[in-house]
């Protein structure tokens, strides 16, 4: 398996991984926007994100939203007003309290059948993505883990993980009797920074069988290989728990 370019960055408590990946996300916006002059923001789903953009909202250190798109890394198929929905999530957490162009924020159209979803989620990606290009090259794709090594809505033994020729599809998830629309493999792995946002130690088995490399069990997760970006871990100490003792990691 090619060597991509990993780090890994451990955070004493939940309190300080959600500041500290705050400050990050800021920190890389203002890099995005003086390389070139935008920065393209893709939002994780799930509840581990929330306390981490609260800090955004509330940073002294704000990115330029003006220059700022907003994407979802996924969307569970219900309206926006939904609590299941991550649109709600980010809303009440950070689009709510921030100055951004209300046509720079770019959902999922989930209140339409999920086929029709993923079709206009696919088609406004394409619309900002350079010429044959299927998305604009994220500047920063936040992303969680589930313990079943799913990320984005990319679950296990689904048909959306061997689809390589859209930036979002629909996907139904058995498990959870529902339908999701989620970005894919092409566009993830093609951003210039993903970072997993992990937390509790529910989360440290999985980030243990993840991090054992080339003996790890294949899971959607592991398949998220940026090709010339950077693949970023930011855990608290209790999702590092189990963490391989060979595993490079930086305490923050
Ligand atoms: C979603 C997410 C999903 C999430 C993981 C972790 O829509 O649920 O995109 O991939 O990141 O399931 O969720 P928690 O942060 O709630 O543990």
């Amino acid at each position: 398996m090619t060597d991509i370019n990993q780090q890994n960055f451990i955070y004493d408590d939940f309190d300080a991984l959600g500041k500290g990946v705050a400050g990050l996300i800021s920190q890389w916006a203002a890099q995005a926007v003086s390389r070139s002059g935008q920065f393209h923001l893709v939002l994780s789903g799930g509840s581990t994100p929330a306390d981490t953009y609260r800090n955004l909202a509330q940073n002294h250190d704000q990115p330029d939203w003006a220059k700022t798109h907003v994407w979802f890394s996924d969307e569970r198929c219900a309206p926006p007003d939904d609590p299941a929905s991550n649109f709600r999530m980010a809303s009440e957490t950070l689009l709510n309290h921030i100055d951004i162009p209300p046509q720079h924020i770019h959902r999922v159209h989930c209140e339409h059948t999920p086929q029709q979803a993923a079709n206009e989620y696919d088609e406004t990606l394409r619309r900002h993505a350079a010429p044959g290009e299927l998305a604009p090259r994220f500047d920063l794709v936040l992303l969680g883990i589930g313990d079943d090594g799913h990320t984005a809505s990319l679950f296990p033994d689904t048909a959306i993980l061997a689809v390589d020729d859209r930036a979002a599809a629909p996907v139904y998830v058995e498990k959870l009797e529902s339908w999701r629309v989620s970005l894919t493999y092409p566009v993830l792995n093609a951003a210039r920074r993903v970072l997993f946002l992990v937390a509790g130690e529910k989360k440290a088995g999985i980030v243990s069988e993840l991090m054992r490399g080339d003996s790890a069990p294949t899971y959607p997760a592991s398949r998220i290989r940026p090709q010339s970006g950077e693949l970023i871990w930011c855990m608290d100490k209790a999702a590092a728990k189990r963490l391989p003792e060979d595993v490079p990691r930086l305490r923050r």
